[in-house]
This record gives C-alpha cells, sequence and structure tokens, in this order.
C-alpha cells in the first residue's frame, strides 16, 4: 500500500456474514453495476457536450494561474481580505483557507507572510456584519464580491454596504478595494462590474454554486492568502483521473455514491455523517453538507414524480462530538451511515509529558503523543460504532495539503453526480432554495414580487398558537 495516496477503506460497510440486515451485500451492489456503468457513459456525454461543467476544472490551469498573478499582484497592499458570499460562494473557501492554513492565522502577522487577513461574512446577521464593519479599515481592505446568480439578496445588501462606505471614504479610487467573481456573461453583479470597472473573475456558466469551489470562486481567496492553488487544481486532476473509469469496484466515487444510495433507501440510513478527525478538516464536513443536501434533497424526479429524496447531511468533528454526539450514534436508532475522514500524517505532533508514575488514570498517556491519542479516539469509535452494527467508511488523506484537498472535493463532487443519478433526480439545480429567496424578494417589497408578498402574509398573519415567554 502506496503511504502516499488517499485511501478509501469501506469495509465497515460490508456486509461479512449473514444476517446483518444494516450492512451492504455484494449482491446489493452487483445489482447496481449495470445502471452505473449506463450513468458513467451519461456523466461522460454530458461532460463531452460541456454540461457538466465541474468535471472540466481540474485542467483550468489557466484560472489558477490568472488568480494567482492577481493575488500576487496585491500582496503587501491590504491588510484585511473579505469574502462577500453565501452558500457555495462561500463554504470552500472556508474549508480549504482553515484546511491549510494555521487556524490562528488572523492573529499573528507571523503565520501570513504579508498576505492579509482572511475572513468570509456569510451571513447577514446585523450583530456580525456590525461587528466587522468596527473591525476593519475598509480603506485597506480588499472586498471580493462573490456570487453565481449576481443577484443574491444577501451577498448583494452586503455589497452595497461596503460599496458605500468605500465610496465614502476612497471617493473615485474605490474601485480598486473591490473585485468580483460572478457569471462570465449573466446577471446584474456582471453589469454592475461593467458599469463601475471592478476587476473581475468568471465563473463558467456550466458551474454552479456547491461545485465551484476550484473556480476563480474558490481559487482567488486561496491565492489571496498564499495558498498554492496550483497544487489544489493537480490533486483534483490526478482524483478525476482516478475516478474515470466505469466500473464500480475500480471507482471510489462511484462506490462511495452506491454504497450511500443503498444504505438510504434500502437500510434505512436516511442521515449520512461525516466526521473528520481533524479539526483542519472541520469545514470539509460543512462543504459537504451542502453539497450533499442540496444537490440530493429534491420533490421530484427527471420525469416530474414527486419523490422527496435525499439523505440528511450531519456534521461532526472527531473527537469533539465524542462527548456530544457518539452516544447517539452507537445506541440510538440505527438510522446512519457514517464517512470517517482520518488523516495518516499530522504537520507536527505534541508529546505528552509523564507525571503522576503511581497513578494509572493520568501516567498511561506519559510518553505517547496527542496524535497518538487522538488516532486511538478515532479506532475506539469506529470499532464501538461498528460493533453496534452501524455501517461506517473510512477516507485516509496522507497529510492535509493542497494536493490531497484537491482530489478529496472532486472525488465528493463526482460521487455527488453519481448519486444524482441513482436518485434520477437533478443534482445540478435548487428550486426548494428559490423558493425561499422569492418570498424574501417580496417581502422586501422587491417590484414584480407583489402576488407573493399578498400570499406570505396572508399566511402569516394569524398567531393563534405561540406562547408570548417572558
Ligand atoms: O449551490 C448553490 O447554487 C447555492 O448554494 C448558491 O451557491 C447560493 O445560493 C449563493 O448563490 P450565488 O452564488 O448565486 O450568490
Amino acid at each position: 500500500m502506496n503511504n502516499d495516496q488517499i485511501r478509501f477503506d469501506f469495509n465497515n460497510v460490508m456486509l461479512k456474514k449473514t444476517g446483518k440486515r444494516h450492512l451492504v451485500s455484494r449482491d446489493e451492489i452487483a445489482a447496481l453495476e449495470p445502471a452505473v456503468r449506463d450513468f458513467h457513459a451519461q456523466l461522460q456525454a454530458e461532460k463531452a457536450a460541456g454540461k457538466l461543467g465541474f468535471a472540466d476544472l481540474p485542467d483550468r490551469t489557466d484560472a489558477a494561474d490568472a488568480c494567482r498573478k492577481a493575488a500576487e499582484a496585491r500582496k503587501g497592499g491590504f491588510e484585511n481580505f473579505v469574502v462577500l458570499g453565501i452558500g457555495g460562494s462561500a463554504l470552500g473557501p472556508i474549508a480549504v483557507h482553515n484546511a491549510i492554513h494555521n487556524p490562528h492565522y488572523n492573529l499573528d502577522e507571523r503565520l501570513r507572510n504579508g498576505w492579509p487577513r482572511f475572513f468570509v461574512e456569510d451571513n447577514i446577521d446585523p450583530d456580525r456584519m456590525h461587528a466587522l464593519i468596527s473591525l476593519l479599515d475598509v480603506r485597506k481592505t480588499l472586498f471580493n464580491v462573490i456570487s453565481k446568480s449576481g443577484g443574491t439578496a444577501e451577498t448583494m445588501a452586503q455589497f452595497l454596504i461596503f460599496r458605500q462606505m468605500l465610496r465614502d471614504q476612497l471617493g473615485d479610487a474605490f474601485a480598486k478595494n473591490m473585485i468580483v467573481t460572478t457569471d462570465a456573461s449573466n446577471g446584474l453583479m456582471r453589469e454592475i462590474v461593467a458599469a463601475e470597472g471592478y476587476e473581475s473573475f468568471a465563473i463558467p456558466g456550466n458551474v454552479g454554486g456547491r461545485f465551484s469551489e476550484l473556480t476563480p470562486v474558490g481559487l482567488f481567496p486561496a491565492a489571496m492568502t498564499g495558498i498554492n492553488v496550483a497544487n489544489l487544481l493537480a490533486g483534483a486532476k490526478a482524483m478525476a483521473q482516478r475516478c474515470s473509469v466505469a466500473e464500480l469496484w475500480k471507482n471510489p466515487a462511484y462506490m462511495d455514491a452506491v454504497l450511500h444510495f443503498i444504505a438510504d433507501t434500502q437500510k434505512g440510513k436516511h442521515i449520512s455523517v461525516m466526521m473528520p478527525y481533524s479539526s483542519r478538516l472541520r469545514d470539509i464536513a460543512d462543504w459537504y453538507r451542502q453539497l450533499w443536501a442540496e444537490s440530493l434533497g429534491k420533490k421530484h424526479d427527471l420525469d416530474g414524480k414527486v419523490v422527496n429524496v435525499g439523505q440528511t447531511p450531519v456534521k461532526a468533528l472527531g473527537v469533539t462530538d465524542q462527548h456530544s454526539q457518539v452516544q447517539l450514534y452507537v445506541e440510538g436508532p440505527n438510522d446512519k451511515v457514517f464517512t470517517f475522514i482520518a488523516v495518516g500524517k499530522y504537520s507536527c505532533d505534541v508529546t505528552i509529558p509523564k507525571a503522576f508514575d503511581s497513578k494509572e488514570g493520568a501516567s498511561y498517556l506519559g510518553g505517547h503523543t496527542l496524535g497518538e491519542l487522538f488516532d486511538a479516539e478515532r479506532v475506539g469509535t469506529q470499532v464501538a460504532i461498528t460493533q453496534a452494527g452501524r455501517p461506517n467508511l473510512t477516507i485516509t488523506i496522507p497529510e492535509v495539503n493542497e494536493h490531497h484537498l484537491g482530489g478529496l472535493l472532486y472525488l465528493f463532487e463526482l460521487q455527488t453526480a453519481m448519486a444524482g443519478k441513482l436518485y434520477r433526480i437533478n443534482a445540478f439545480d435548487q428550486p426548494g432554495v428559490e423558493a425561499g429567496k422569492r418570498a424574501a424578494y417580496a417581502l422586501m417589497g422587491r417590484a414584480g414580487y407583489e402576488k407573493d408578498r399578498r400570499q406570505i402574509e396572508s399566511l402569516t398573519k394569524k398567531a393563534d398558537d405561540e406562547f408570548v415567554i417572558c
């Protein structure tokens, strides 16, 4: 076994002896093999026809180059870098930043090597926004507005707030503190770019928000803190090649999709828990949560039939959530499939000092490292969950670096695309999110949404079943 490669261990999902109805048999997998072969051909055809945008991204080294150059040109010029975006326009940048950088990156300039502090403002909570406004000197801040559609209310509101502050403080020169990442040719943000002369990056038309981390959506924020974006793409490309075959038993992305699909639809595992044993990968689970939920949670299948499918993704963190969630995972309902993410080698380790020789409760730890304890606790949790008959998988990455991160992102994206095929739904739209957006437009008085507003008001008027508390 090569220790430089990502490993995907699904032993603990597989039925080895009869009678374990929660595990997956080889026959159940075999039954889906012909469909997976067909779906593979469909995905290949969609890629060839330019309809599977995310699959082209590992080859877009031009985008990575452009982002790196734009970042280098700004290095030293700004104290702060702020992403204004939400959902697929924020979760990837957060995940990659937190995976690669020291958790105290913003607090210590020695960790930044001349790059700016990094913020992602992915909420419009006024308390949080006020806190950021109070902290920043906007004249020394570069704002990166990220919106595929160019019309998302939250991002537009944030843009309007900081644009005004910049205009007030910098006058005509304000545009140099904004850089916009949006659709290549469509949407309001693209029109604003043209009108106000911001520098901009293009998100390919065929790449949706949650699949866009390997476009400038993720590449530019990463480059702005010195992350090696070429290596991110190289890792994704290596994974794309590894997952390019039709054979299910040779394709980890397809196998992971099939195992989750069977777990959900045949074994009652309607919840998919992702539990990295790595604080650095905590937000990869958050990014995956959106990818899995928004892509697969659908009312209609491809024929328009109501199906209401989708597995609920849950994020957890080892070991922290051992002291919060694992009791439920081991003894509660057997309705979950677990994905553990393990790290082969930590970037550094800490030795636990020897002390209290006569007190076994403390002395057994002495001389071991925290890494050893961390791994032991992960294995212990896996064993407990396995013994309780709960299916679980482990993905091990040799170390947390750009290359393996790129590989992991691509693996989950392709897995999601294949899962969409298995559920027979469109994994690339989000009609349920659009309904909420319409309602917000209506309530904020946007022209054209008057009928929606009247409807909402009639629905929200009555408040019979309500307590007034304290
Ligand atoms: O995956 C998606 O498409 C969504 O989560 C979007 O990323 C999110 O709604 C933000 O949209 P936009 O990038 O168009 O502002």
